[in-house]
């Protein structure tokens, strides 16, 4: 029940503050991306290639947010840290194991990275978009 299909970006993505909307882009670009080779190039080099780029455009994204929230004293920060680090975690033993051979295969790796980035923008990000009052309207 893997979900493969690309992430078409709205307007619910938005978290209201343009850098992180550019930077959620730039994710979910990366990120399908990987879904549409994954039938040409299945190898695990390449995926393990392009999760690296994610990691790097992650890492910087998550900098720059927890950055921002604690500059607003946003009551769930550590929920917001832990997601991120486990996101960072788990990204690295999908990245080892990819490299190891003894993958969990590209499917269940690319499912996890789709499902992960759509889950905690609409419902992590959102949630101090809307309790910082960032959203319009
Ligand atoms: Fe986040
Ligand atoms: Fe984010």
């Amino acid at each position: 029940m893997n979900d493969l299909t690309p992430i078409v970006w709205s307007a619910e993505f938005s978290v209201g503050v343009p850098e992180f909307d550019r930077q959620h882009h730039q994710i979910i670009d990366v990120i399908n991306r990987m879904l549409a080779s994954r039938e040409t190039s299945p190898h695990s080099e390449t995926v393990s290639d392009a999760l690296d780029e994610l990691s790097r455009f992650a890492d910087r994204h998550f900098k720059a947010e927890e950055a921002f929230l604690t500059e607003r004293n946003y009551s769930a920060l550590e929920e917001q840290k832990a997601s991120h680090q486990l996101f960072r975690r788990r990204t690295l033993e999908l990245c080892q194991m990819a490299l190891e051979h003894t993958s969990s295969t590209p499917s269940e790796l690319l499912a996890f990275v789709r499902g992960w980035w759509v889950r905690h923008i609409l419902e992590a990000d959102r949630r101090y978009a809307r309790e910082l009052g960032l959203l319009p309207g």
